[in-house]
């Protein structure tokens, strides 16, 4: 037996240890301790997770990068940087997005993503995001999978020409349904849409992924309408509400008939902790609501929750570095997950939940799937959380695409002499 090559002792997210990796022709052939081989070539990742890619199943890659243009987000609120992007559309050009969104693809990749599900938005008759997505989609495929959702951003009928524009993104090989319907006009109006994109998707046989009662009103319930056509299509597995933030401001009483609705659907989730913190809750005084959804209680129900970075440097969101680990990172403590099977499932939720629900084919560690490997800084998934750690080594079908060198300290204090990482374990010191 031999291979191309062959990771030694790594960690598993799954808690297994010591673990040899062996990969051959672009996937992972062997998955076992001590593995006698020889190798093209052999690295000791020893003590050192090693994941499948960070997954991104919400994003905004057409407007990534964009910080400052026009002008800043004075407010920092959501309606101002709906209308800042407003601003912005018409100034776009071609050669620009395409430029920010490879630009944004190179950090993800360092950061260790393997895929990236962007919404584009298909509110310009000139549908000039799309083509420029399509481009970078092609261009990034060999070292990351790009999924793009047609996105009425000003409503499919709130806008004119939105569902003709969303028709055509289809037929241009856009890859997913999406939908915003508590910015359509009246509550009927965004009932409307959700059923004509879900009615557009199902002839299609496409997913379906809505901005879902994006608001802290406790009245907007569209989630229950995208719930019941996700049942009486047949779309279960296929269909993501993203964002669900108002089902935090909901009555209880309705939440509990509700969540057993949707994990019956099959209807996942899609929070996005970063912008669902700074944007909701804007009109609140004190007590001031969190505003993202109830993930621990979807969790439990059974319904599939994956976290999306949604924004970096764009007119929503100032901030954001490409890291789903700092994404996780903000979900634990915002929907207070830091038990230890929680802090687990919220890397589930940037990496295989995540790729489940994107319906990514050969994802995982285990021999067949793609050799497609994150080697990290840390010891397990709750170490990675809490330290947002180098990618040592991102791989992508057995090739490293990016190396990025150990962060370590050198100290000289009192005269010791010492180097040291921030990595420690637990109970090393008694
Ligand atoms: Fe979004």
């Amino acid at each position: 037996m031999s291979f191309d090559l062959l990771l030694r002792g790594a960690n598993l997210p799954d808690g297994r240890t010591g673990i040899d990796i062996g990969i051959s022709d672009g996937r992972i052939a062997a998955v076992e301790p001590g593995i006698e081989a020889e190798a093209g070539r052999e690295i000791d990742v020893t003590g050192r997770l090693v994941s499948s890619p960070f997954i991104d199943p919400h994003f905004h890659m057409d407007a990534t990068l964009s910080l400052g243009l026009p002008r800043l987000n004075r407010s920092g609120t959501l309606l101002e940087g709906i209308a800042l992007w407003g601003e912005l559309k018409p100034r776009l050009t071609h050669e620009a997005v395409v430029a920010r969104a490879l630009a944004y693809c190179d950090m993800a990749v360092a950061q260790g993503i393997g895929a990236i599900r962007s919404h584009v938005d298909i509110c310009d008759d000139r549908l000039l995001a799309v083509d420029a997505l399509l481009e970078v989609r092609q261009k990034v495929a060999p070292y990351l999978d790009l999924q793009l959702v047609a996105f009425p951003q000003d409503g499919l009928y709130r806008s004119p020409n939105a569902e003709s524009n969303l028709l055509r993104a289809l037929d241009k090989g856009v890859d997913v349904v999406g939908g915003i319907p508590h910015f359509e006009r009246t509550m009927e109006d965004g009932a409307r849409s959700v059923r004509r994109l879900c009615e557009i998707a199902a002839e299609r046989g496409l997913p379906v992924d809505m901005h879902c009662d994006e608001t802290d009103d406790p009245l907007s319930r569209h989630v229950e309408t995208l719930t019941a056509e996700t049942q009486r299509l047949g779309l279960g597995g296929r269909v993501a509400g993203s964002h669900l933030t108002s089902m935090h401001s909901m009555d209880n009483y309705y939440v509990s008939k509700l969540i057993p609705l949707m994990a019956e659907s099959g209807i996942a989730a899609i929070p996005n902790p970063l912008i669902n913190i700074t944007i909701q809750g804007r009109h609140d005084s004190y007590p001031k609501r969190r505003g993202m959804t109830r993930v621990p209680e979807l969790m439990a129900a059974g319904v599939p929750v994956a976290f999306g970075h949604d924004c970096v440097m764009d007119p929503w969101y100032s901030l954001g570095s490409g890291d789903m680990l700092e994404v996780a990172h903000m979900a634990v403590h915002v929907a207070q997950m830091t038990g230890i099977d929680a802090m687990r499932s919220c890397f589930a939720s940037v990496t295989e939940t995540s790729a489940r629900i994107l319906g990514l084919d050969g994802y995982g560690i285990a021999p067949g799937c793609h050799a497609d490997l994150v080697v990290l800084q840390a010891a397990d998934p709750m170490e990675a959380i809490r330290l947002k750690p180098t990618r040592l080594m991102v791989f992508r079908r057995g090739r490293l695409v990016a190396e990025t060198p150990a962060k370590r300290t050198r100290l000289d204090l009192d005269g010791r002499p010492a180097e040291v990482e921030l990595t420690f374990t637990p109970g090393s010191i008694q």
